[in-house]
């Protein structure tokens, strides 16, 4: 899958499959966080890579608005230094890239949380240093998803061209 198309039928998920992924694409995820940039090559993170069911199914209790983390068959918390001026924009550049690589190989994903994770940081033995700025859980669809069915508001709503305001397209 191309970067675009990848971009373009992205939806997310949160109702997985109970199928394990297989160890290379979990390897594949994991490093594309690893590999991403961040303000002035910093890199103030840390990733928590979750797969036991047990941990999984605790963090859907920990994180109230991803309760369907407990299905999925991998999980990422993604923390960052609490010191770290730029440490959310970072973080969300690595989790778009781990979401994009697995849906390129099938596996759906899904933000959950905006940081005051603390129960979720505790669970899993996050210093008080970082801050879990979100988990991410990550599993196979269990069901046919409406691919590339966006619901965005136009797009002449939010693009200009030259100045604000004055229409892009046309
Ligand atoms: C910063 C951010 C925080 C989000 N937090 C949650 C969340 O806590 N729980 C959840 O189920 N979805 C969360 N989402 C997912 C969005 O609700 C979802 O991406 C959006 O509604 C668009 O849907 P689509 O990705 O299927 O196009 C979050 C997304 C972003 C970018």
């Amino acid at each position: 899958m191309d970067v675009f198309e990848a971009v373009r039928t992205i939806l997310a998920v949160r109702s997985y499959a109970d199928r394990d992924i297989p160890l290379d694409v979990v390897d594949r995820i994991i490093e594309s966080a690893h590999l991403s940039a961040s303000s002035m090559n910093r890199q103030p993170w840390h990733f928590v890579v979750v797969q036991d069911r047990d941990t999984l199914r605790e963090l859907g209790t920990a994180v109230t608005t991803g309760p369907y983390i407990s299905g999925a068959a991998l999980a990422v918390a993604v923390a960052v230094e609490r010191e770290s001026r730029f440490g959310m924009s970072d973080a969300s550049r690595a989790i778009q890239n781990m979401m994009l690589t697995a849906w390129s190989e099938g596996v759906g994903s899904n933000w959950a949380g905006f940081g005051g994770l603390d129960d979720a940081a505790s669970l899993l033995g996050i210093p008080d240093s970082y801050e879990v700025v979100a988990v991410i859980p990550f599993g196979y669809p269990d069901r046919p998803l409406g691919v590339g069915r966006k619901n965005r508001k136009p797009l002449g709503e939010v693009v200009s061209r030259e100045r604000f305001g004055r229409p892009f397209g046309g």
